[in-house]
């Protein structure tokens, strides 16, 4: 399989070229900057692309790399940081350019036998840079330039060394993606071999060398992740894979059911079924603190997991769904862009077990876990469900967590959900969802006065969870939910709309 390697400088496209790469079909990784000539050639790559980044290579803290890089053979792309480098290290300059150039140009392509086969004339590219390249390396060509930058695109088509100062893999350079592929095909001659169907086979032909005669073990948690890593190695070696679905009794009204008769009966995965929800209650008795909860129940998962692997004895391998953004975030050796984001995922498993691991889903982005779920036979409800916390409704009850208090939530999210579904705005919001506050509020029912609990409607729309807006939903669809809410759930008697977006407010109220 064709691979491409990536060398982050900290740009925040960094990831973004990756996709594109892979959305043309060939394979491409991201390493940070300052991997070793060494290791960069054990990865075997049939093309290297030099990130953006947000320094100046003429700063005494840049983050360089090795002119030695040009002489391994391999064909090299620099794009905007990635483009001064090769300039600063191959006898070019780079200079602070006279104005700031972020956002639209226009390409002026002076040669259209390489990067810029087939581009149009005045094409839009996307511009960030406050640095240009004043002087070409020798051996090079200006192929490409735009009002403000004489050197936009160079070529040394003999070393098979390129550079633009734009940036070809975000969606306001047009032509973007003809450009990167003409890189790829044109220049570097790679074929397009990463599709899913070839991924699961080389996947599951790579389990089952690994795996050889023993087991392996996994947990479910009710997600998109898991569900896919265990697919794939039940697709290579069938019941020798043992899946954990343990029930805390933080799951919505009827899901743990749900999903356990479609993790056997549609997947025909082997399922051990551990009910812990009473465990589970027991342990959060009395507490109340949103960060306690987490980690009440974050070592409840880890207690059980432990306790269930003990049965097995002839259990080599723990699978984890471990996708691609968790390994660059937790990469030992990071590249600048990397960012440590703070998640709280209690479907992870506990770091002491003695297992080797297996995680089959690691080079993935999401939408590519989605895709292959698909492929692996997946519904399409599933793989489209909305994200559910690891700690469940026990971070939508505010207070402490009780029986009567989740049977309560428990309800009004179902009439929530339903009427979501009805009004065919799923698919529109990131979330939906209710909350059960821990205060109660006067009302009236008939001739009696009550004294009954909260309900909290939230709804949002996101692109990925970081930022957020509350949905302005319709106001006569939000009164038929109060009022059916009021009316069959027992306990309520007030329901309010959440109109904070995030942040200041967080999605989840806990
Ligand atoms: P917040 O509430 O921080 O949530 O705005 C952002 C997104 O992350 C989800 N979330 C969690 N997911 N374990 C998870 O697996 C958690 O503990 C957790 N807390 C929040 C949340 O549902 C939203 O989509």
């Amino acid at each position: 399989m064709n691979k491409v390697c990536i060398l982050d400088f900290g740009s925040q496209y960094t990831q973004l070229i990756a996709r594109r790469v892979r959305e043309l079909g060939v394979y491409a990784e991201i390493h940070p900057y300052n991997i070793s000539l060494l290791h960069l050639k054990r990865e075997s790559p049939q093309a290297i692309i030099l990130s953006g980044g947000p320094q100046s290579v003429y700063e005494a803290a840049a983050p360089l790399i090795s002119s030695e890089i040009f002489d391994l053979g391999i064909p090299v792309l620099g794009i905007c940081y990635g483009l001064q480098l090769i300039a600063h290290l191959l006898g070019g300059r780079v200079t602070p350019a006279a104005k700031r150039e972020y956002g639209l140009a226009h390409l002026q392509p002076l040669s259209r036998d390489g990067l810029l086969h087939n581009i149009q004339e005045g094409s839009t590219v996307w511009m960030s840079h406050g640095d240009r390249v004043s002087r070409i390396p020798p051996g090079f060509m200006i192929t490409g330039m735009t009002p403000n930058t004489k050197a936009a695109v160079v070529e040394a088509a003999g070393r098979r060394i390129f550079g633009v100062q734009f940036h070809p893999e975000v969606a306001h350079t047009f032509e973007g993606k003809k450009i990167l592929s003409n890189f790829l095909f044109r220049l570097c001659k790679l074929k397009p071999d990463w599709t899913m169907s070839g991924f699961i086979e080389s996947k599951a032909a790579e389990i089952r060398r690994t795996v050889g005669r023993h087991k392996v073990i996994a947990g479910l948690s009710g997600g998109v992740d898991s569900l896919v890593a265990c697919l794939i190695i039940h697709r290579a070696i069938g019941r020798r894979l043992l899946c954990v679905f343990v029930d805390n009794g933080l799951l919505r009204k009827g899901q743990y059911e749900e999903l356990l008769a479609a993790f056997r009966r549609r997947y025909g995965l082997n399922v051990i079924a551990v009910d812990a929800s009473r465990r589970f209650l027991a342990k959060l008795k009395g507490v109340v603190s949103p960060e306690r909860k987490r980690k009440v129940i974050g070592r409840a998962f880890i207690e059980i997991f432990e306790e269930q692997a003990k049965k097995f004895k002839d259990v080599e391998f723990l699978a984890q769904g471990t996708i691609y953004p968790d390994v660059i975030e937790s990469a030992p050796v990071k590249g600048p862009s990397a960012t440590i984001k703070s998640h709280h995922n209690v479907g992870g498993l506990p770091p002491g077990l003695r297992f080797r691991l297996i995680e089959p889903l690691r080079e993935l982005f999401k939408d590519e876990v989605r895709r292959l779920g698909l492929e692996l036979g997946v519904e399409r409800e599933f793989i489209e469900q909305h994200p559910f916390p690891g700690p469940g409704l026990a971070v939508r009850i505010l207070g402490e967590v009780t029986a009567p208090r989740l049977a309560i939530l428990r309800e009004a999210d179902e009439i929530l959900l339903n009427e979501v579904r009805k009004a065919g705005l799923y698919s529109q919001l990131w979330q939906a969802f209710a909350v059960l506050l821990p205060v109660r509020s006067v009302g009236v029912m008939g001739d009696q006065r009550t004294y009954q609990q909260v309900v909290v409607l939230r709804l949002v729309q996101s692109l990925d969870g970081m930022t957020a807006q509350w949905f302005p939903a319709p106001a006569d669809w939000l009164g038929r939910v109060a009022s059916r809410i009021v009316n069959e759930v027992p306990g309520v008697n007030r329901v309010v709309y959440d109109i904070t977006t995030k942040p200041p407010a967080t999605i989840e109220w806990e």
